[in-house]
């Protein structure tokens, strides 16, 4: 099995599900309301984990009983824990989610013990970051977390997937040995890639903005367009890949869906095109049902719908 490491925070969200957002000083009812795992990092961990990845996640939880809760969905995926350790006197992350009828969501994410994952943290795991065949990493954790873990990745010749979700500023040299950088319209154009597209551009231009980038920004590029797909680029070519039509229910957590696949299809030696219309499916079932990780499908069943999932 190809061995993944996941550096990433957990969060525990608590979602509402609304008609429509509300505006400020507006108050509306929900029609319903779940408190579940989430965090980028666990989302994709999980997501990996479910595509058969060997994961080895590394995170931190407070003293509460949201960690409870979290631990408790760790071991219902079989998830291994046991480089997630707690932080005493802190709280575990948290997301306040509002997810509208048309399956958009808005997020605020309170760090809490995600906050605690620092650059020391990085170099006590030296020994598990060289032994792996890719570590992966998101935007939620402190900025020289994520810059100490490029850099050790780089020094053990590693390879280094970020997911810059949010787009936080990391420094140039870290985003430069990403490979890939993962990120949707909105972090693309933070981080300079397609500055002039708006969000519905053609999936072709957004392509051509990422190979026009791609090996100076970073060493391979997906954005990922929501229900349209995705696009690739890396120093063989560049790529678009539609999505499977499907009806959006809950889009929250589809993109860590598609990260974490991508992930372990590529520490498994697949191409970057080949990853990411395994991606794109697994973003297209999730975003199916309610929830991030309860509504992430199987190895088996991934595959089978990326069978039906075009690269041009
Ligand atoms: O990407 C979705 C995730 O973002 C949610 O699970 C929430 O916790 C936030 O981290
Ligand atoms: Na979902």
């Amino acid at each position: 099995m190809s061995r993944l490491v996941v550096v990433g925070s957990v969060n525990i969200d608590a979602t509402s599900y609304v008609d429509a957002f509300p505006q400020p000083g507006e108050t509306i009812h929900s029609h319903g309301h779940r408190i579940a795992l989430g965090g980028k990092g666990a989302n994709q961990a999980i997501a990996a984990h479910l595509c058969s990845a060997d994961v080895e996640f590394l995170a931190r939880l407070g003293d509460d009983a949201a960690a409870d809760v979290a631990r408790a969905a760790f071991a219902r995926f079989g998830l291994p824990a046991g480089a997630v350790a707690t932080v005493p006197g802190t709280p575990t992350g948290v997301a306040q989610i509002t997810v509208a009828a048309s399956g958009e969501n808005t997020i605020v994410v309170t760090a809490g013990a995600n906050a605690a994952i620092g650059a020391d943290l990085i170099a006590a795991e030296h020994e598990r970051i060289a032994a792996a065949d890719l570590v992966l990493t998101q935007g939620e954790l402190p900025v020289p977390t994520i810059e100490s873990l490029a850099a050790a990745c780089r020094a053990a010749g590693t390879r280094f997937a970020l997911n810059l979700a949010p787009p936080v500023g990391v420094a140039a040299a870290a985003v430069a040995i990403a490979d890939p950088l993962v990120v949707n319209v909105h972090e693309a154009r933070a981080v300079g890639i397609g500055a002039a597209l708006s969000d519905e551009a053609p999936a072709e231009a957004w392509r051509d903005a990422a190979a026009s980038v791609v090996g100076d920004l970073a060493r391979s590029i997906v954005v990922t367009l929501g229900a349209r797909g995705a696009v690739a680029a890396d120093a063989d070519g560049s790529w678009v890949v539609a999505a499977p039509e499907v009806e959006a229910v809950d889009t929250t957590g589809a993109g860590d869906a598609a990260t974490g696949a991508l992930a372990a299809m590529l520490a498994e030696g697949r191409s970057l095109p080949e990853a990411v219309r395994i991606a794109v499916a697994a973003g297209a079932i999730a975003v199916q049902s309610r929830g991030t990780v309860d509504s992430y499908a199987g190895r088996a069943d991934v595959l089978a719908l990326a069978d039906r999932t075009e690269l041009r």
